[in-house]
């Protein structure tokens, strides 16, 4: 028998605990760096604005349904809410770790500061990887068969820059140094951008600060959590039939029923782009902040001054105390170089799977959750982690460099064609088309039409029902015994909390 493959893992937040666990499941041996002296990434949350250690906001709510954002064999306990606060969040992730006995592969205050190929990489495929120990300062060189680079890529804030931005007085900061609306009263507050930073902020802040504007430079389609009889907006919308639906069609349903919840139009926020053409904006109080003139809709931010900014369209300028730009991030990976991993213009990155550069000689580095779905990413970094497992114990393989470069300007053709070119979509991708083509790829994906013969209930489940993560356990490798019931008991576990003693 050879010795087992060793993998570096880094990161231990969500996708990096993804990642270890796909690696003991394969049977390799794994280990995991992470800077910080604690695992959970940014849903561990961290009062003190801290840039190398990015965190959600005292009040983060998550904006994926604890069903949809499960783990595969983990279903989220019967007790949690529907959706999860941040601070239960991070409990799923640490239950998670100890369930599968993933924290002893962690080494905490250890930060990779370079990953090189290793000197026999031509022929071995393998990596040097530099880490400094963050308590000794000492940093060590060790060589490794495969990377995981399981590092987030909302860690470095991106500000606009903006005619005579450097006159304005006021205070000025980024959405992730934002943390509550202490220091905000009686504020006069503009926050620029309408993701779910820009929203989630702009809503907390209407409770307290004198006025809030919102600027756009777009508009931006607003979903609320819940739909139809306050079911989650994934367990509704997130369906395998509703990929056999054209796509025009689906969309422009869409953008009607999100317009009974608020004519976008009439409440200043009408993007010209179609609904799916912009990445989900979650937000359930923003159409009664607009309402009743907590929140200020405003265009685009056209120059600022001493003590305020001129808007598109405006003629006076608007006196602000405050500037929150909420603009979205800058990827980097500054322990990577530019021939391993360039990042463009617009962060545009070209991978194959966004995962994978398809120019390297051996495809054993990969990124894991270098992306932005329409849907939760804790699937996502699920499924690639085991994808890459899958590939290094050869149980799959990836195409020629020149079919995988075209897999790329495929993927680049559709985002151009379908995805509003900003910095905020170059990442994305159709959630339950990705999840299904990766799964393909490793022999995980559900077999519809033997369910359909075997066990009908199932196939209707899998077809008409939300597009649940443990439909990737019931094949394949490492299935799992109990995706079948987990799949068929989803609503228990969603609506337990909400029980109050009453039997059913
Ligand atoms: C405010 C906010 C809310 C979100 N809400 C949701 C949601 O509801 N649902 C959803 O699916 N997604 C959500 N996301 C997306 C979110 O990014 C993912 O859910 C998830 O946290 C990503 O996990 P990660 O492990 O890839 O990255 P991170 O959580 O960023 O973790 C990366 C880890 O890598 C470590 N690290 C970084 N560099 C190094 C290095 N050089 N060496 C060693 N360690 C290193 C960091 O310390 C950190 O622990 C949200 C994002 C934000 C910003
Ligand atoms: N509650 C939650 O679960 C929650 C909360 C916060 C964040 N998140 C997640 O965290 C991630 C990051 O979200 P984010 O909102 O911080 O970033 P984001 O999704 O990248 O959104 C950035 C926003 O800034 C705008 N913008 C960028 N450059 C601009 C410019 N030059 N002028 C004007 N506007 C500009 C973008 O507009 P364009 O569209 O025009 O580019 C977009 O509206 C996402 O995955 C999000 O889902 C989740």
């Amino acid at each position: 028998m050879g010795t087992k493959k060793r993998i570096v893992v880094i990161g231990a937040g969500m996708s990096g605990l993804t990642a270890i666990k796909a690696c003991k499941e394969g049977n390799l041996e794994v280990v995991c760096y992470e800077r910080s002296g604690e695992l959970g990434g940014l849903w561990r949350y961290h009062e003190n604005n801290n840039d190398s250690l990015p965190s959600v906001m005292k009040n983060t709510l998550s904006n994926t349904s604890k069903e949809m954002s499960a783990f595969s064999d983990f279903p989220p306990p019967n007790e949690f809410p529907t959706y999860l606060h941040h601070t239960l969040v991070l409990k799923y992730l640490e239950m998670y770790a100890e369930h599968f006995d993933l924290l002893g592969s962690i080494s905490y205050f250890h930060e990779v500061i370079e990953v090189i190929p290793s000197e026999d990489y031509g022929t071995t495929g393998r990596w040097l990887v530099k880490v400094r120990n963050l308590r000794s300062d000492e940093t060590r060189e060790e060589v490794f068969d495969g990377v995981m680079v399981c590092v987030g890529h909302h860690g470095h804030p991106y500000i606009p820059t903006y005619a005579n931005l450097d006159l304005f007085t006021g205070k000025t900061l980024h959405s992730a140094e934002y943390k509550s609306s202490t220091g905000m009263e009686n504020q006069r507050v503009l926050v620029i951008g309408a993701g779910n930073s820009g929203c989630d902020i702009a809503t907390e802040l209407s409770t307290v600060a004198q006025k809030v504007y919102l600027s756009t430079r777009r508009g931006a389609w607003i979903y609320p959590r819940l739909f139809e009889k306050g079911k989650p907006l994934d367990i509704y919308l997130s369906r395998r039939y509703k990929m056999l639906l054209p796509a025009s069609y689906e969309a422009k349903k869409l953008e009607k029923t999100l317009d009974k919840t608020m004519d976008h139009k009439r409440f200043g926020m009408k993007p010209y782009h179609a609904v799916t053409s912009q990445h989900p904006t979650i937000n359930d109080e923003i159409q009664y902040k607009l309402l009743s003139g907590s929140i200020i809709p405003k265009r685009d931010v056209k120059e600022f001054s001493q003590n305020g900014v001129l808007f598109d369209g405006d003629e006076e300028i608007t006196i602000v105390d405050v500037v929150i730009f909420s603009t979205g991030f800058n990827i980097k990976f500054p322990f990577l170089t530019d021939d391993i991993l360039r990042v463009g213009k617009n962060n545009k990155i070209l991978l194959y799977k966004n995962m994978f550069p398809p120019q390297l000689k051996y495809h054993t580095l990969a990124l894991i959750t270098l992306i932005q779905p329409n849907g939760s990413l804790f699937p996502v970094a699920e499924l690639q982690s085991r994808y890459f497992v899958a590939l290094m114990i050869e149980k799959c393989h990836l195409p020629s460099t020149e079919k995988m470069l075209a897999y790329v300007r495929k993927t680049e053709g559709f985002r151009a064609r379908n995805y509003v070119q900003s910095a905020r979509h170059s990442l994305e991708a159709p959630w339950i088309q990705y999840l299904d083509d990766l799964a393909g790829e490793f022999g995980v994906k559900p077999k519809m039409a033997s369910l359909l013969v075997k066990d009908p209930k199932l196939f209707w489940a899998c077809l008409h029902g939300p597009f649940l993560p443990y439909q990737f356990r019931l094949n394949g490798p490492h299935k799992w015994n109990g995706a079948r019931d987990a799949i068929l008991t989803y609503k228990n576990r969603m609506y337990q909390h909400l029980r109050n003693g009453q039997e059913k």
